[in-house]
């Protein structure tokens, strides 16, 4: 089976990225190609999970990467995270926001009163093209970052170049705002620790993964707007009182919520990463559309990025 699937990845489109001028580590291999589509679920109102059958590349994807998806009649790829990986498989959770989203919401679905055909495939499949994985993840964005790989369990990638140790004491704590749990997700699916998962939504019906948070052992605080459930506000105004020294912190969300997690950060002395959901174009550092100012300079979210550690980041 190993051979098989190290034989068929030889003769993917490939590009080889191991280290780049930086000296910054980023992920191996990039793919450009059609996949079938497994299954497309809304799993609550306006949110799915897309799962592609993507064989050896899901041994290349790393928590915090993105794949740009290319949707029929939509002009630009869209940007969604990597949400997990199966054998095989590379699953996306999105919500429907605009008419790319939308279009995307209806392929690969063949039940109930949505039968759709777009981007259907040789064999009646549907089909997406994709392009990925790409960006940097999380702990991927400098050397000073040795100390938090060496606590990701590395089952799947660059098993030569990370460290495996997994004794360093490190407590973890994320931060997801909204859809910015779709890859905190993974992430959390690699670390070697389990820690606090401090999650803010509009609505409680907004509330994705719980279940799964809870089965590998997080422990959950929620926030809602509108008090549905959990603390009624901003999931930022009770992150202070869930961090204490020595925590590591990783966060994805919304950037007003990016904005506080920095300030909060920087007061308590806390390390840890960010990842931005820039809007992008191309997705690999062509169009120079997703600059953002790290440490002084311009970046690009979609090459540099999107995870940056949060000493770096100015927003
Ligand atoms: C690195 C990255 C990872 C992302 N991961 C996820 C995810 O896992 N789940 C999820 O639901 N959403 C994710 N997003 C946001 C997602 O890309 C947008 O919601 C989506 O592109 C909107 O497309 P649309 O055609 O439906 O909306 P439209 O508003 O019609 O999009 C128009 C244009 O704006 C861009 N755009 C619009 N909103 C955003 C946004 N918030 N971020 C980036 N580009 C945007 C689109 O790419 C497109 O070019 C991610 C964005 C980035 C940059
Ligand atoms: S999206 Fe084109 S450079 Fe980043």
């Amino acid at each position: 089976m190993f051979l098989c699937y190290y034989f068929s990845s030889l003769f993917y489109p490939v590009l080889l990225e191991r280290k780049d001028r930086d000296g910054y580590m980023c992920t191996s291999k990039r793919f450009d190609k059609s996949y079938k589509i497994i299954s497309n679920k809304e799993i609550c109102a306006g949110y799915f999970e897309l799962k592609i059958k993507v064989d050896a590349v899901s041994r290349y994807c790393y928590p915090g990467q993105f794949f740009m998806i290319d949707i029929p009649e939509v002009f630009l790829r869209r940007p969604i995270s990597i949400h997990c990986i199966g054998k095989g498989t590379v699953s996306f959770l999105y919500s429907v926001v605009g008419r790319g989203t939308k279009i995307l919401s209806e392929m690969g679905r063949s039940s109930g009163s949505v039968i759709s055909r777009r981007g259907e495939g040789k064999d009646g499949c549907d089909e997406i093209k994709m392009l990925g994985p790409l960006g940097r993840g999380y702990g991927l964005t400098s050397n000073a970052s040795s100390k938090f790989l060496s606590c990701v369990s590395f089952d799947s990638y660059e098993k030569k170049s990370c460290p495996k140790s997994r004794d360093i004491s490190f407590n973890p704590v994320i931060v997801a705002g909204g859809t910015g749990i779709a890859s905190v997700h993974f992430l959390a699916t690699k670390l070697s620790r389990k820690g606090i998962l401090c999650y803010g939504v509009h609505s409680k019906k907004d509330l994705l993964c719980l279940d799964k948070f809870k089965k590998m052992g997080w422990e959950i605080v929620i926030s809602t707007e509108d008090g549905s459930k959990g603390y009624r506000g901003y999931i930022t105004d009770v992150l202070s009182e869930n961090l204490k020294a020595g925590d590591t912190l990783f966060a994805c969300g919304p950037i007003p919520m990016l904005k506080k997690v920095l300030r909060i950060a920087r007061e308590k002395n806390i390390k840890g990463f960010v990842c931005l959901e820039e809007k992008m174009a191309c997705g690999i550092g062509n169009c120079q559309g997703c600059a953002v100012k790290i440490n002084g300079e311009n970046k690009l979210t979609c090459k540099d990025g999107p995870v940056f550690e949060i000493k770096d980041v100015e927003l």
